[in-house]
């Protein structure tokens, strides 16, 4: 084998021509120096364009309105895509798959993106393999789509609310008018429900709220007929309901279902020019029901429920590993230097924002929060939740934080 040159020879090479960097660094390797690869590769990387920053955008609000691009989305996408920088879309949205949600976005917004690229609020649930095999309650979304998402993440029996309406109109006398509509994407269930024989009837082992429900009411009166129920056996109402001497005063202490919500948005930025009540409203609505049927937290008894979507620490964590691992694909070898900052431009200060700024990354990468005014927020408002810095639109937010990482790769034109 050729002598090799001194070591301080080949970090001289690595620091003066890129070209020789993989050879110098396979030099490095072969002679055994890894400490000394990994800082060769850092000090090259680092000062030679390789960005320590990330985003995490916002898609309501920041990047669309509704189904309508906003303005300079493309412009700011493009320009990190044009520099390798990379980024991922985190929303609180859903209601398709996210392959399909993915290939929408990039014809809408004109840049080619992916969903290794792509988090949305109920993204988390096809991580829960525990329940695959039960069956499950899907509530939300358009006809029977996010049942078909939930099949597609591995769920093997799902019913619907529409469902049960359409096998048993009477559980919800006020939708007669939309029989026709839930019965052209209902599917027959599993088991009967059957009050009089509860072992053969149909039990709902965990309920899901995906997206946005339609149909307030009948949702609604579903999932108080499972959670008042004894083990989730629809047509039953448990023993223990109302029982003092029971935690929770003996509510969601029989076996009930765990219920799970993709998304706390009270409000969201559609079309309307004013916010529009989202999922946080149908959950705001149904505790406010429960409340009523139990008697609330006057008398001890909360909705047990699990939250996900922004702010929640869960799908920060979620995003963040999804974004290192995109990262890894775009930087290659380059993303040994470290990820330190990631910039979350958002619209919503409470999910947003909050979500930005009470999360702690494991990998200590610090989140940045960047509020636009292109959504929820508007000018002159004052967050709750303030973020690090407040701006126009996505644009001006990708520029501010370009300038604030320094980056030497390439200005933003104005
Ligand atoms: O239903 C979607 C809404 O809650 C907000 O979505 O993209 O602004 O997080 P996004
Ligand atoms: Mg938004």
């Amino acid at each position: 084998m050729a002598a090799q040159p001194p070591i301080s020879n080949l970090i001289q090479l690595v620091l003066h021509s890129r070209a020789a960097i993989p050879r110098a660094c396979a030099q490095l390797t072969c002679n055994n120096h890894p400490q000394l690869f990994r800082r060769a590769l850092q000090t090259t990387s680092v000062s030679h364009n390789t960005p320590d920053f990330a985003f995490a955008f916002d898609i309501d609000g920041v990047l669309l309105r509704s189904s309508d691009p906003l303005p300079r989305a493309h412009k700011a996408l493009s320009y990190l895509q044009s520099h390798r920088i990379p980024f991922i879309l985190l929303t609180n949205g859903g209601g398709k798959h996210e392959s399909e949600r993915v290939a929408e976005l990039s014809k809408k917004l004109e840049v080619p993106l992916d969903t290794s690229m792509f988090v949305q609020s109920h993204t988390p649930f096809a991580d829960l393999e525990e329940y695959k095999d039960k069956t499950v309650l899907v509530v939300g979304g358009d006809g029977d789509k996010c049942r078909k998402v939930a099949e597609r993440y591995g769920y093997r029996t799902i019913v619907t609310p529409g469902d049960i309406l359409t096998a048993y109109p009477d559980t919800w006398p006020f939708s007669q008018q939309f029989l026709p509509h839930h019965a052209s994407f209902s599917r027959p269930l599993p088991r009967p429900i059957n009050a009089h024989n509860p072992a053969d009837s149909l039990k709902i082992d965990a309920i899901f709220v995906y997206n946005d429900p339609r149909d307030w009411g009948l949702d609604i009166q579903v999932l108080v007929d499972v959670l008042l129920s004894h083990r989730g056996i629809l047509g039953t109402l448990s023993p223990k309901n109302n029982s003092p001497d029971l935690p929770n005063r003996g509510f969601q202490q029989d076996s009930q279902p765990p219920l799970f919500f993709s998304n706390p948005d009270l409000v969201w930025a559609a079309k309307h020019h004013l916010p529009r009540l989202g999922q946080g409203g149908f959950r705001e609505a149904l505790e406010g029901t429960w409340a009523a049927l139990t008697g609330g937290p006057r008398m001890g008894v909360q909705l047990l429920k699990t939250v996900i979507g922004k702010p929640f620490r869960m799908t920060y964590e979620f995003a963040e590993r999804r974004l290192v691992a995109h990262r890894r694909d775009l930087l290659g070898w380059r993303e040994q230097a470290g990820l330190r900052t990631v910039y979350m431009v958002g619209d919503n200060p409470e999910s947003d924002i909050r979500g930005a700024n009470t999360y702690e990354s494991p990998a200590g990468t610090e989140w940045v929060s960047v509020l636009v005014r292109t959504g929820v927020h508007q000018e002159g408002q004052d967050p709750v939740w303030r973020p690090r810095m407040e701006v126009g639109d996505v644009y001006d937010a990708v520029r501010w934080a370009v300038e604030q990482s320094k980056w030497k790769g390439g200005r933003l034109e104005d």
